[in-house]
């Protein structure tokens, strides 16, 4: 029985890795909430590794509100890549290995084929990218057992995400404007967690790993074209806009082409088929 440490167990990607551990035969999760452990406390993050004594650490905790970083910038830093460098000093402390979450906000969104795992430079474009990317760094930096694990558009039943926003609208409007011209991959945390699940079990390479729901060719889709199939699924007679980015400012820019490409490991499941899944048992 392996005893795994996850971190940010209250999170929507956090609540479905402990849902899918407990589940497992082979693992005993146990889960870390912000109360239980702040990660931008260094001394914190020791005690509890130390008390825990776990066989590996999984962190799912981050800053993750992306406007708002653009004011709350020391804390994005201290949350996204501080606690990262902390977990992975205490995990080196003890030999074992680290699964940090990372995010497709690396890269600058700039050029217009998918990005591949080892690709550079990443100039992400706006604080949260930033602060996540640093994180990336500074867990390779102080632990050589890391799995890094960019994903993108995450829709999961334990938080706020573009799945239940475009569900609830469609309940109660005729019309909507929505974004036509940001590309990525959206992702259901189920089947994110479950992915992850299989990298630990097959102890495969340390590295840089892009895991998200498959998009028709690989080429990522819109958030216009990800509602219009919510729209579809739920049939919702709501007639979509497809508007550009500039229809809605916002403090933080995001990547146009935010498109990123698993090279390494088996497809995930289809954003479509993720989606039914996902509306049937939740929403
Ligand atoms: N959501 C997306 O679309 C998306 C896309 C790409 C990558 N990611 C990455 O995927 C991972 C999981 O994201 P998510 O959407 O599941 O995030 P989430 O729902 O916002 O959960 C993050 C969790 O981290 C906790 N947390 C915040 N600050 C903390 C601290 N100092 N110490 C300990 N815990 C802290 C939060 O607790 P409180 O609620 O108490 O603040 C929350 O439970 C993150 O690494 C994120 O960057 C997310």
């Amino acid at each position: 029985m392996k005893n795994i440490l996850v971190i940010g167990s209250k999170g929507m990607l956090g609540m479905d890795m402990m849902m899918l551990l407990e589940a497992h035969p082979e693992y005993n999760p146990i889960g870390c909430t912000r109360d239980e452990l702040d990660i931008t406390k260094l001394d914190l993050v020791n005690r509890v590794v130390e008390d825990v004594s776990p066989d590996m650490v999984i962190n799912c905790a981050a800053y993750t509100d992306v406007e708002q970083a653009e004011e709350q910038i020391d804390r994005a830093y201290q949350v996204n890549s501080y606690g990262p460098e902390y977990l992975a000093r205490a995990t080196k402390e003890r030999n074992i290995p680290l699964v940090q979450i990372s995010t497709n906000f690396v890269f600058d969104g700039s050029q217009e084929e998918p990005y591949r795992e080892d690709q550079k430079p990443h100039n992400p474009i706006n604080i949260y990218g930033a602060s996540k990317l640093r994180g990336e760094e500074l867990a390779q930096q102080y632990n050589d057992k890391v799995y890094i694990i960019r994903t993108s558009n995450l829709f999961g039943a334990h938080g706020k995400n573009f799945v239940q926003t475009i569900t609830r609208l469609g309940e109660t409007k005729d019309t909507l404007q929505v974004i036509g011209d940001q590309i990525g991959n959206p992702t259901y945390t189920k089947h994110l967690a479950q992915a992850i699940i299989d990298i630990i079990e097959e102890n495969a390479d340390y590295g840089v790993y892009h895991l998200t729901n498959s998009t028709p060719a690989g080429a990522g889709i819109s958030w216009y074209t990800f509602a219009k199939k919510i729209m579809e699924i739920r049939g919702f007679p709501t007639k979509l806009t497809r508007v550009t980015t500039e229809a809605y400012p916002t403090k933080a820019h995001r990547p146009r082409q935010g498109v990123i490409l698993n090279t390494k490991r088996p497809q995930l499941p289809s954003y479509q088929d993720a989606l039914q899944e996902f509306l049937a048992k939740h929403l």
